[in-house]
């Protein structure tokens, strides 16, 4: 293995090294408390539908810009493609400490920003992927994002994003308002999934056209999308952890009956946007 390889290669992350790690467990949130038990994959359509999500975007030769790195396993994904460049943007100064000597191993970097307002130039990246971030952002925040990866992508660029969906678009406001109030309670997130219909408005407001989509199941906290995930090793590392620390089991069953409640009406859903002129 070839030093980029090897810098490529899944590194374990100590738990003291993760985001929250200095908060109780029961004020984490909840993408936190999973990563403490082991997760990696913090998305709700799983790597499948990041994979799925992947295949339409050119990477290799190209400049791409990642808003909300977290742990890495898309990164990694998106760097073994072999972009010109890479930059990952987040608001998490633990992140950074991870995601910058990955970025470094292909002439790349990852700063400390809120994806709002990244600081990088005009036109200056050929894709902008995101996952998991936007959903956890209010009206207001969803759309500041969307415009900034229209800012700083190049007329014709693509934008490549994959969050939780709520199906179907005619959904009652009752029900949306329902998980948003459990999301929150559970996840310690102001999270506010929006139904297919809604995403794609609201990437076309931000001068956008949807030129795919594709829908996973919300199977974070399910058995065999944690094989696919994290593989038998991981499985059985959260197992371990799930039993010896009671405070995070507390969290993590809570937040298994908010999802287990809602079932089909929570998705993992991605879609890939081209800038217009
Ligand atoms: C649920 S994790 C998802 C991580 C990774 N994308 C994944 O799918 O596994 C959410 C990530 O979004 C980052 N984040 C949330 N809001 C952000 C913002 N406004 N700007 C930059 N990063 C943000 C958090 O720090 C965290 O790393």
């Amino acid at each position: 293995m070839n030093e980029r390889n090897s810098t490529l290669a899944a590194t374990p992350i100590e738990s003291s090294q993760l985001p929250q790690a200095d908060r109780g467990a029961e004020h984490m949130q909840g993408h936190w408390v999973l990563a403490q038990l082991g997760k990696r994959v913090l998305r709700p359509g799983g790597e499948k539908l990041t994979k799925r999500m992947l295949a339409y975007l050119p990477i290799a030769g190209k400049r791409v810009v990642e808003f909300a790195p977290g742990l890495g396993r898309t990164t990694r994904l998106i760097l073994s493609a072999g972009p010109a460049g890479y930059t990952g943007v987040d608001r998490d100064e633990q992140v950074v400490k991870i995601i910058g000597p990955l970025a470094a191993s292909v002439g790349g970097s990852c700063i400390q920003a809120d994806a709002a307002q990244t600081g990088l130039p005009d036109e200056s990246a050929d894709v902008v992927i995101g996952e998991a971030m936007l959903t956890m952002q209010s009206e207001r925040g969803k759309h500041a994002i969307i415009s900034e990866a229209h800012r700083i992508l190049k007329p014709g660029g693509l934008y490549a994003i994959h969050e939780m969906g709520l199906a179907p678009d005619n959904i009652d406001e009752s029900v949306k308002d329902s998980i948003r109030k459990d999301l929150a309670r559970a996840i310690k997130v102001n999270a506010r999934p929006l139904t297919a219909a809604e995403w794609q408005t609201v990437l076309e407001s931000e001068g956008f056209e949807v030129l795919w989509s594709g829908v996973e199941p919300m199977a974070l906290l399910k058995m065999r999308r944690n094989l696919a995930d994290e593989g038998i090793g991981g499985v059985l590392r959260i197992m371990r952890n799930v039993l010896t620390h009671p405070d995070l089991r507390a969290r993590v069953l809570e937040m298994r009956h908010v999802f287990n409640t809602y079932g089909d009406t929570l998705t993992g859903i991605a879609f890939v946007a081209r800038r217009k002129a």
